[in-house]
């Protein structure tokens, strides 16, 4: 196993022994919850019971193949711990989220989550969120529109680089799970997350974007030296 894989993975064993028996988990997206999703799927093997709500379709796809019993929000009204990856963690533990794709359902399911853990490779540490381009999920209609707005929201917040409408293939659009487009936003640095997270939910067509404020309260983030815990207050 490549190096950071198997960083990936020490850091989903860390989580994984914070589960107990009769737990209703959020599951994660993303090459780390992957990881996280299979040990899982070890232990449901073995006997162990738990109910888990997937953050995505690929995610969901991932836990039937190993025999993961799944349930919905509509169902189950809260749980007790999600796991999930991040592309960017501060040492508040606040995060950029996005990178696959996924982040609308992973924003819901944390929220829904008593605690919301990260599994991650050290290489996701940073000093100031930004350096990841953050990724805006917005409405398929208008836009052009919104596009702009967005444009000169993030702009005003200092972003360094271009707007770049993710794709799936050359020239098709990615399209989110929800039907939505990813505007990707290149900032360099994000100097007020807080201020920014407001001004992007503001405009008409932003569905939602991948800053993960004082939602996560624990870490595990793994690098050659081992994993290290780290975790925040934030009540
Ligand atoms: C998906 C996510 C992922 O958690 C994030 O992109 C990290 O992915 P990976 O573990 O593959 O680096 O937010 O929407």
């Amino acid at each position: 196993m490549a190096m950071s894989e198997d960083l990936k993975r020490q850091a989903a064993a860390m989580a994984l022994a914070d589960v107990r028996p009769g737990m209703r988990l959020g599951l994660g997206t993303g090459s780390t919850a992957k990881h996280f999703v299979e040990l899982l799927g070890e232990k449901v093997a073995a006997g162990f019971d738990c109910i888990c709500v997937p953050t995505s379709e690929v995610t969901a796809r991932q836990a039937l193949s190993l025999n993961i019993p799944l349930s919905d929000l509509d169902t189950l009204d809260r749980l007790d711990m999600t796991i999930d990856g991040a592309d960017e963690l501060d040492a508040n533990l606040n995060l950029i989220k996005g990178g696959g794709g996924a982040l609308l359902r992973e924003k819901i399911v944390a929220s829904a989550s008593d605690l919301m853990v990260v599994i991650a490779d050290g290489s996701k540490l940073v000093e100031t969120l930004g350096r990841f381009p953050l990724p805006i999920e917005v409405n398929r209609f208008g836009l052009g529109a919104t596009r702009r707005v967005v444009a000169e929201v993030i702009a005003a917040h200092g972003a360094e680089g271009d707007l770049r409408l993710r794709e799936a293939t050359a020239g098709s659009p990615f399209m989110t799970d929800g039907g939505h487009l990813i505007l990707d936003a290149f900032f360099g640095r994000i100097s007020d997350p807080e201020a920014l997270s407001r001004d992007l939910l503001d405009i008409a067509g932003v569905v939602q974007h991948g800053l993960f404020l004082k939602m996560c309260k624990k870490a595990y983030v793994a690098t050659a030296d081992g994993v290290k815990a780290l975790s925040v207050d934030t009540n």
